[in-house]
């Protein structure tokens, strides 16, 4: 048995010294002395203000110090927080205004990933949100329950300001979906986790964003692992079945997440909704900013400690410490929603993943330009795309404005796992791989002066060149 000792908070907000390495899982104080033990933070829900009919939801863009170490402040970004920011929680049907404001000394912009909104609102590179001035997305939620978030989308500057500390999750609420006996208590038995990774510089007053054209191309992979902005934090969990949506909020790591002791959770949604079943499993492997739902049982684990760990490159996450009671207990369904049919494409395209010399990364051979359109959609025409990967490295494949389907990897049907056959909006593509996606879009449009971008999600990708526009009309 590696099981952690039980290290007891006395409240969820206690902040005590980490004394605890020297033991055989002392990588979860990621080799330093200094790591705070600190209970999981969980983003505050924000609380809209009705105006007119309208849900707005005020945020503001600021700079900030936060406190990753014992006794360092790091400079950092944040909206209405030290890092990251609020969650929004959305209902579908609801219209919303969602008003961001800069207070930074650099422009920046602010898009709802996975959202399916116009391409007005869409929060792209093409809306920029000027030093001190406020841009508001406003629409109507159209979509199914899952978990989104938000984050800069500014042209050429993407990763530098997500890395700075800029992202949210935004919840999406159905009726169907609050139906079901799922979790669904908001920072007691439902939980975001935002997994990044973090460089520092040497005295940590600073994160290190400085990635050689080799970690261009590689991945610009921290040492200092994070959720929620905390260094392997503490949750004491319910002994009860516990949700938690998770994000890879990274520049460019790829997850492969688990537990110790490889105990077995239920995915029950991809990145734009629920899945049709629950799907088992004991390691789950995400992509810079891939979504995953996912539940773990611990009904029979009273007063035991787990770790969410990381197994690409070794680290630990976070330490789940089993509580011995719970409330409210839930019981998940065998079945959770019902996909559409995949549609019929009326053509294809094909993307090529490449690169055109160091730190220029094409599709089709071109890099991204702000004044060009790459493609333009029918409104309700499903087309088939089928994006290659023609480097040694991973890559994935992000649309806005839709939720696709994955129907095949390397022309085969039957490679398409389980757990990737509900909606997405991005697909991971292996090294020298490809995928096959239905990308249709039905409600929304965009036009050439605020088009849909598609794009690699691993920042350092985007950021160089591996991004296109589209229009819907
Ligand atoms: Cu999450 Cu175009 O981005
Ligand atoms: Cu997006
Ligand atoms: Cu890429």
């Amino acid at each position: 048995m590696k099981r952690r000792t039980f290290l007891k908070l006395s409240s969820m907000t206690a902040v005590v010294l980490f004394t605890g390495c020297g033991d055989d899982e002392s990588n979860i104080d990621q080799g330093s002395a200094d790591v705070l033990a600190v209970a999981l933070p969980i983003p505050t829900l924000l609380h809209s203000t009705q105006r007119n009919g309208v849900m707005h939801y005020d945020l503001n863009i600021v700079e900030g110090n936060h406190q990753f170490f014992d006794g360092v402040k790091t400079k950092s970004y944040g909206i209405d927080s030290s890092y990251l920011g609020p969650t929004l929680l959305l209902k579908n049907g609801e219209t919303v205004s969602v008003n961001y404001t800069n207070n930074l000394k650099e422009d920046t912009t602010m898009h709802a990933h996975g959202m399916r909104l116009p391409g007005t609102m869409d929060g792209s590179a093409h809306q920029v949100i000027k030093v001190g001035k406020t841009w508001s997305a406003q629409y109507t939620v159209n979509q199914n329950a899952c978990t989104n978030w938000y984050h800069p989308h500014y042209m050429g500057k993407t990763a530098e300001h997500v890395y700075e500390g800029l992202a949210g999750i935004i919840i999406v609420e159905d009726s169907e979906s609050s139906a079901l006996d799922l979790p669904n208590r908001y920072g007691v038995d439902d939980i975001p986790l935002v997994l990044q990774d973090r460089k520092f510089s040497a005295d940590r007053t600073e994160m290190d964003y400085s990635p050689t054209n080799m970690e261009l191309s590689r991945g610009y992979i921290g040492e200092t692992f994070i959720v929620n902005g905390a260094i392997a934090p503490t949750f004491d969990a319910e002994a009860k079945e516990i949700r938690f949506r998770l994000l890879n909020g990274s520049n460019s790591t790829m997850y492969e997440l688990g537990f110790n002791e490889n105990i077995s959770f239920k995915q029950i949604a991809s990145d734009n909704g629920l899945l049709e079943a629950p799907v088992s499993m004991s390691r789950l492997l995400l992509s810079p900013g891939e979504r995953a739902e996912i539940v773990v049982d611990f009904t029979d684990a009273a007063a035991e400690s787990f770790t969410l760990k990381e197994f690409r490159h070794d680290k630990t996450f976070m330490t789940i410490n089993v509580k011995d009671t719970a409330t409210a207990v839930t019981t998940l369904p065998d079945t959770l929603a019902s996909l559409e049919p995949v549609a019929t494409p009326v053509r294809s395209r094909r993307f090529e993943l490449d690169m055109a010399g160091m730190g220029r990364f094409t599709i089709n051979n071109k890099v991204m330009d702000l004044n060009r359109i790459d493609a333009n959609l029918n409104q309700g025409e499903a087309e088939e795309w089928e994006v290659v990967n023609k480097m040694n490295v991973d890559h994935n494949f992000h649309v806005h404005g839709s939720h696709f389907r994955v129907v095949s990897r390397n022309n085969n049907t039957a490679a398409v796992k389980k757990s990737e056959q509900g909606y997405k909006d991005v697909v991971h593509i292996p090294p020298n791989e490809s995928v096959k996606i239905i990308v249709q879009i039905n409600d929304v449009t965009a036009d050439a002066n605020a088009p849909f971008m598609f794009h690699c999600h691993f920042l350092e990708h985007e950021d160089h060149g591996m991004m296109g526009q589209f229009t819907v009309s």
